[in-house]
């Protein structure tokens, strides 16, 4: 059993007072947001992209959710929800090997996509217990770098809840978008919802980046389709050796972790 920490009634008083202090500063959102071990937030001033506006949001946990609280693929691989997040509470951060938490002065909503659970996945329900992709400070904070660099011909490998490939269209020095993403079953399922909202051109590759970014030809690749965080420095500066035809690469992690990601945010 985990031991148990008792503090004394100060400590728990200075615990609360920090919390309420910490309550008192939020200031508001925006992915411009410099990172720090501690960010705090105007709940009312983070709005996300809902792709199936009037889903129910809820914190129960995502195999609990009832009829109008999810939407699923067809065949049920992904699910579609708005995760209920509470006023107050701390969700974690991560920049570069750093931890931190950052919480809201409001509820706010997250939406997230979470995929089925593989038979030798950890974890005991059908979904996998951690989203593939939400958007959470974090997730938005650290893809951010790579969607500052987005120019020309832009490849967005990874389509996830389709938020990169939204920035990158919206981008004036980006002239045509490239998805490549692995799942027929996701991009024939989601993209239709977020093609409303690009900017540019795109063509799409269904299959896997590993294999088609080599034949590609394009001024920046931004890779983000690693199971982790930072995950994919060797597979990135491979990718990079095998693809001539692409100028620069990315990967989801990589600039925060040889510190080039916040100096002229
Ligand atoms: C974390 S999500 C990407 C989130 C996305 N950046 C966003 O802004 O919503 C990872 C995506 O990469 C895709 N993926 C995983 N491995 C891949 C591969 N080898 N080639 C192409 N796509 C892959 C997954 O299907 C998933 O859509």
């Amino acid at each position: 059993m985990a031991p148990s920490i008792r503090l004394s009634p100060a400590q728990q008083r200075a615990l609360a007072e920090r919390h309420r202090e910490r309550l008192r500063r939020c200031v508001p959102w925006s992915p411009a947001l410099r990172w720090k071990p501690e960010l705090e937030i105007q709940g009312s001033t983070y709005q996300v992209l809902e792709l199936w506006p009037g889903i129910a949001a809820s914190d129960a946990p995502v195999d609990q959710l009832e009829p109008g609280q999810f939407v699923d693929s067809p065949s049920r691989r992904f699910r579609y929800c708005v995760r209920l997040h509470r006023a107050g509470h701390t969700l974690l951060t991560w920049w570069g090997n750093q931890v931190g938490t950052v919480l809201f002065d409001t509820d706010v909503i997250i939406p997230a996509l979470y995929q089925a659970r593989g038979p030798d996945d950890p974890g005991t329900g059908y979904w996998g217990e951690t989203p593939w992709m939400s958007l959470t400070p974090a997730e938005l904070l650290t893809l951010r770098p790579g969607t500052r660099l987005a120019r020309g011909r832009t490849i967005v490998a990874g389509l996830g809840l389709g938020h990169q490939l939204i920035e990158v269209s919206r981008r004036i020095q980006v002239k045509r978008v490239i998805l490549v993403e692995l799942d027929q079953e996701l991009v024939d399922w989601i993209l239709p919802r977020i093609r409303p909202h690009l900017r540019k051109p795109l063509d799409v590759h269904v299959g896997d980046a590993y294999e088609i970014l080599p034949t590609l030809r394009a001024d920046v690749a931004l890779i983000d389709i690693f199971p982790g965080y930072g995950d994919g420095f060797r597979r990135v500066a491979e990718l990079a050796d095998e693809s001539p035809g692409i100028k620069r690469f990315w990967g989801w992690g990589t600039s925060e972790m040889t510190g080039r990601a916040q100096a002229d945010r």
